[in-house]
Order: structure tokens, then sequence, then C-alpha cells
């Protein structure tokens, strides 16, 4: 088959890449012309595991190839997918200036019956949308091609995108047209060898699932950063209730970690998108609105920790403070939305220096920061002479880092653990303090000690009391 790809964001390339490793001919359209120019190169403009093999397999096969002009490659296609950004208004709610500037283009250079698939994700209504505009802008040329327009919201995750998109748990497609869905099963046929695992479905319930994912899963996350608040004060322990929650088959144990809040391109704004389409339709939402509010309070922890630690300690100010992880979550550079921003920022306002690392994103954290932040070789680089290390995304390699090296050389030994990857028993023997999220921290087993000895204060008490009762009876 003949696919455009339009956008070769992490969605775009991605799906165009894998479709054309399953032997379709893609071609991938931006208006990012340094992006194209330099994917005509072979250089990536994004880091996803495994991507850029499979990107100059196909290149050099002649199945992917990258332009910018919109002619060539709607003329090309008999299949044009939609895979441009949809960020948040001010208001909250989908900017869709991107999908109906996408769709125009397509109408505009159409030259015979085109299936236009959107991918991004987007408000329930807007198939129906695209397809008024492209049928206004065909009338308005005479043009009397016919089309369909075909709702394929995507699910892939940025770090494993890849074999998200060669293996997926399911597909998606909303068409009100038999013979769309036809085509569209047939592109698709190549990844559903080993069990059929296409949905197909009306274009507005489509987009309401994609929507409704997402806010499940950020609810999830809301909801064990709250209850890792009660287990603070309680002196219970997140992880362990994660997995006694989680070995109930109901509930599973994806999404269950509590941590420094969740990020990226998707959840924000996605939660805020369904959230405005509520008010829209004058639904009231008070779960949906409340994941969004605990999860900006979840992203002021990690800086709350920080400096409650050092106000005993002589303020923040001057201290120099080692971030680990900058990406929203590991094996992707995508900064967008990340905890580690705001961290960053908050911790500057208080006047503190910040070494950073990360594997992939501080390019992108660069562009951000600039000077204002020092970047460095590696985890060990950025600890030293350090007064603070705070893990901030779950990198795989700071699972293994030889904390004797680093020891010696911090001036202040404590580190603040917001994806709750390492143990307090194993700071402590190494001469550190420890806070996490919801898990026993330093100063937490301090109190619970004391509230633990206040409470059998309290109980022998309450015995002699009795013993004096029953006596005096
Ligand atoms: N990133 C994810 O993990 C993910 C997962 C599922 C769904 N989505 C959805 O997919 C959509 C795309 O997200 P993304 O992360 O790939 O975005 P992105 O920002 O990484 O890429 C979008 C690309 O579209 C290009 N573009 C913008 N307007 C264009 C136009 N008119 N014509 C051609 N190209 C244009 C941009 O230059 C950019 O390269 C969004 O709606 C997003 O919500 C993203």
């Amino acid at each position: 088959m003949q696919i455009l790809m339009v956008g070769t964001g992490y969605v775009g390339l991605v799906t165009a890449t894998c479709l054309s490793e399953m032997g379709h001919h893609v071609i991938c359209l931006d208006i990012d012309q340094k992006k194209i120019s330099d994917l005509k190169k072979g250089v990536l403009p994004i880091y996803e595991p495994g991507l850029k093999e499979l990107v100059d397999r196909n290149t050099q096969a002649g199945r992917l190839s990258f332009t910018t002009d919109y002619r060539e490659g709607v003329k090309q296609s008999s299949v044009c997918f939609i895979a441009v950004p949809t960020p948040s208004s001010n208001d909250g709610s989908c900017d869709l200036s991107y999908v109906y500037a996408a769709a125009s283009e397509i109408a505009r250079h159409m030259d015979d019956y085109k299936i236009i698939v959107n991918k991004s994700t987007v408000p329930v209504g807007t198939a129906a949308q695209v397809k008024q505009l492209i049928a206004a802008i065909l009338r308005e040329s005479n043009a009397a091609f016919s089309f369909d327009v075909v709702s394929n919201p995507e699910f892939l995750k940025e770090g494993c995108s890849v074999s998200d998109c060669m293996k997926p748990d399911r597909i998606i497609l909303g068409v009100d047209n038999s013979d769309a869905a036809k085509i569209m099963r047939e592109i698709y046929s190549a990844f559903t060898i080993n069990h059929d695992r296409i949905f197909v479905m009306d274009t507005v319930s489509a987009e309401m699932t994609k929507y409704a994912a997402n806010a499940m899963l950020a609810l999830r996350i809301s909801f064990m950063n709250e209850l890792a608040h009660l287990c603070e004060k309680t002196g219970a322990d997140i992880k362990q209730v994660r997995v006694g929650i989680g070995s109930d088959q109901r509930i599973g144990y994806q999404f269950l970690y509590a941590g420094a809040g969740y990020g990226g391109s998707c959840f924000p704004k996605d939660i805020r998108a369904l959230s405005s389409i509520a008010k829209q339709w004058d639904v009231e939402m008070a779960i949906l609105n409340s994941i969004e509010d605990v999860n900006k309070r979840q992203k002021k922890i990690l800086p709350e920790k920080i400096l409650s630690y050092f106000s005993s300690h002589g303020g923040v100010k001057n201290k120099t403070i080692a971030i680990w992880g900058l990406s929203f979550k590991p094996d992707t550079d995508d900064i967008r939305e990340a905890p580690a921003l705001d961290l960053i920022t908050h911790l500057l306002d208080e006047g503190a220096s910040i070494r950073a690392y990360d594997p992939v994103a501080m390019p992108n954290a660069l562009s951000i920061f600039g000077s204002r932040i020092q970047f460095c070789q590696d985890e060990y680089d950025a600890a030293t002479h350090a007064d603070a290390i705070v893990l901030v995304t779950e990198w795989k390699q700071f699972r293994f880092v030889e904390f004797s090296k680093i020891v010696p050389y911090l001036r202040h030994r404590v580190l603040f653990d917001g994806r709750n990857q390492y143990h307090l028993e194993e700071m402590q023997a190494l001469g550190m303090e420890y806070f996490g999220i919801g898990v026993p921290s330093s100063r937490q087993t301090l109190n619970s000690t004391a509230f633990s000895l206040q409470a059998k204060l309290d109980l022998l008490k309450k015995n002699i009391h009795s013993l004096y009762v029953s006596n005096e009876a």
C-alpha cells in the first residue's frame, strides 16, 4: 500500500517506519525542513530504542522516504495519516489547528479517492469536522473526489514505541464505511497475524477511547501518589501496598507506582482536553478533574522535601543539587512536562546550583535551561561535591550505581528518591540519609519510632489506669 504520514515526530516517524517494515511504501512528510533534511541523511530527530536500525533498513530498501512537499506526498498515496501535535490551548481545550492545517493541505492536493486517517489524539467529533473541512475545500475547487475519514488513535508508549507499534495490544479503527474499514484492516493485517486485535467502531467512540485510556492510566498514578501521602503519615509503605493490591487480578501491577508525578506530551494535555470536552457538554466529572490537581501537587513533593530537609541544614541557597534524569520517563529524550523541569526551576529560584545528568535528554534540557544548570558526563560526575542527589527519572543505569564511589565525594550525604528505586536500609548502610515517596525514609523512621513509643506509653498508661480502677472497685 502507498501511504503518506503527515508529521514525523514520536508517533508519525515510528508508525511510518513500522508500516514500511511490514512492506508498505511510506512517505514521511513534515513542515520542519531541518527534520526532513536530517532524516534524509539518516539523522533521527528523536531518541527511541531500535528505531534507527529500522529507519536505515527501510530507507535503503526504498520503502521509506521523506519530504516536505504535500503535492508529491498526497499524489503518490492512497491513504494519508495525520500524526501532528494536538497541544493544550490556554483554556486547556485541545488545539486542533495543526490537524486542520494538515487536513486542509491534503484536501488541496487530492487528485483521487483518499482515506484520511487521524492518528493524533483529538476531541470527540473531530473526524466529522475534518470531513466537513475537506468537503468544503473540495467544493471550493470544484473537485468531486470521494474520501473517507478514519479515526485511528495511537497507544504507543515512548521508550518502547517500536515494539508497541510492531506488536500492538489493540488497533482501534473508528470508521463509518465498510470499504474504508476493509482497506484499514489490510494495512494492519501484518501486525495481527498472531491473533486479531483490530476493533472497529464508530469514529466518536474511537476518539473517546483514546482519552478514556489515558485518563484511566493517569488516574491510577494519581491515586497511588495520593495514597503515598497517607502512607507517609501512617508509616505504611506504598511499595508493599502496591504488591498487595496489584496481586488482585482485577487490579494488576501496572501503573501503580508512586513517584514524582506524571509528565510527558500526552497525559497532562489529554486530561485537560477531556475535562474541557466534559465542560463543553455540561457534564460534571469530579474524578477526572482531581487527577490533574493531584498531579500538580505531586510535582511539588520533591522540591518541598528538599527544601524542608535543608531548612535545618543552612537552607538550600548555594547548595549544589545533583539531578539524575531529566526526561519524563526512561528510554526517551522527551522532556515535555517532565517533573524534572518543575523541580529544577523551583530549586534555581531558591538559589541552588544544579548538576544534571540524563543519558539522552540533555540536548533538549539545554534548550530550556541553557547555562543556568551544569550538564554532566554521567551520574557520578553529577554527584561530585553535591549537597544532595535527587533521582527523578528511573533510567536503568541508575539502579546499578556504585554508591561507594560517590559517597566520599558528597558534601551532604542525602538522597531524594523520586521513583522509590533505592531502600532506606541500603542507604543507611552507606551512611546516607534517604527520602522516598510514601516509603520509610530517614526522618520518618525517627518519627514512626517516636510514634510507636508514644503509642506504647499511651497503652501502658491506659492499662495502669484500668488496673487502678478495677482495684478500686
Ligand atoms: N508521543 C506519544 O507518546 C503519543 C502517543 C500516542 C498519541 N500521541 C498523539 O499523537 C500526536 C502527535 O504526537 P507526537 O508526540 O508524535 O508529536 P511531535 O511533536 O513529536 O511530532 C509532530 C510533528 O508534526 C509536525 N507538524 C506539525 N504541523 C504539521 C503540518 N501541518 N504538516 C506536517 N507536519 C506537521 C511537526 O513538525 C512535528 O515534527 C498528538 O496528538 C499526540 O497526542 C502521542
